[in-house]
């Protein structure tokens, strides 16, 4: 089965907006929860400009499934993933200027932090996923890390402006799901995902978890966000079932 984990960062960038309460990301992880996701995803930034120290706590509380936490390597973020202690963290790059994660992270570069990072997480009991490139270096450096999953960027796949850009993408994608999967890590992918060109993804081999967010939250506008969600999980079950 495939798990649609529903990010919900930009419920919290409209609240941030004006510095309010509403509307309550809270709030927002149980409507997905009843439309049928089967994860809450989040990303504490060190700016803190969507989701707030108070999100955390309180979805460690209330999330029924399964809360992944996306954090960057940083020590003050990897202390506050410990002490919560989600279900999962996800490494992922961060650039303060940067709109949304830019690229997956480097973790041949950042060796040594990684490496830190992942010693603390697992120290805590948590499940690690690393979001990277769909490369053959990053892919093989989670294995020598120990991350328990991979979620491959699919950013530059979401982006391909032809079909036979697409179509090269989506061959990049099928083959680090390959690497990922021989290597004995759990597959994952996400960013840019949407309406249009999930299916694709998740009709990958073993693809076991997607992560959507900036998509989902566009359409509850207009649906709200129980049925945006079902919406979504309705395309990936239906991908899975014709694989
Ligand atoms: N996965 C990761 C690791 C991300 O950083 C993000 C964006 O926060 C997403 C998935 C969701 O991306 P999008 O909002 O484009 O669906």
């Amino acid at each position: 089965m495939i798990e649609l984990g529903v990010n919900i960062d930009h419920v919290a960038t409209i609240r941030q907006a004006r510095k309010t309460y509403e509307p309550d990301p809270v709030w927002a992880a149980a409507e997905a929860e009843l439309g049928g996701a089967d994860g809450i995803t989040i990303h504490l930034r060190e700016d803190r400009r969507h989701i707030q120290d108070r999100d955390v706590r309180l979805l460690r509380e209330t999330v029924a499934r399964k809360l992944n936490l996306e954090l960057s390597l940083a020590d003050s973020i990897v202390a506050i993933a410990c002490g919560v202690k989600p279900d999962q963290a996800t490494l992922v790059p961060e650039k303060r200027e940067e709109v949304t994660t830019e690229g997956g992270l480097d973790i041949v570069a950042q060796a040594a932090r990684t490496r830190e990072a992942l010693r603390r997480l697992h120290d805590a009991g948590i499940v690690s996923s690393a979001f990277i490139e769909p490369d053959t270096k990053q892919i093989e450096q989670a294995r020598t890390l120990g991350f328990a999953a991979v979620e491959l960027h699919t950013g530059t796949y979401a982006n391909a402006k032809d079909e036979s850009a697409v179509a090269r993408e989506l061959q990049r994608l099928t083959e680090a799901g390959e690497l990922v999967r021989k290597l004995g890590m759990k597959l994952h992918a996400g960013h840019g995902l949407n309406y249009h060109n999930t299916v694709a993804v998740a009709k990958i081999a073993g693809m076991a978890e997607l992560n959507i967010g900036h998509s989902i939250v566009s359409r509850a506008v207009f649906v709200g966000l129980r049925q945006a969600v079902a919406e979504m999980k309705r395309l990936m079950v239906d991908a899975v079932g014709s694989r």
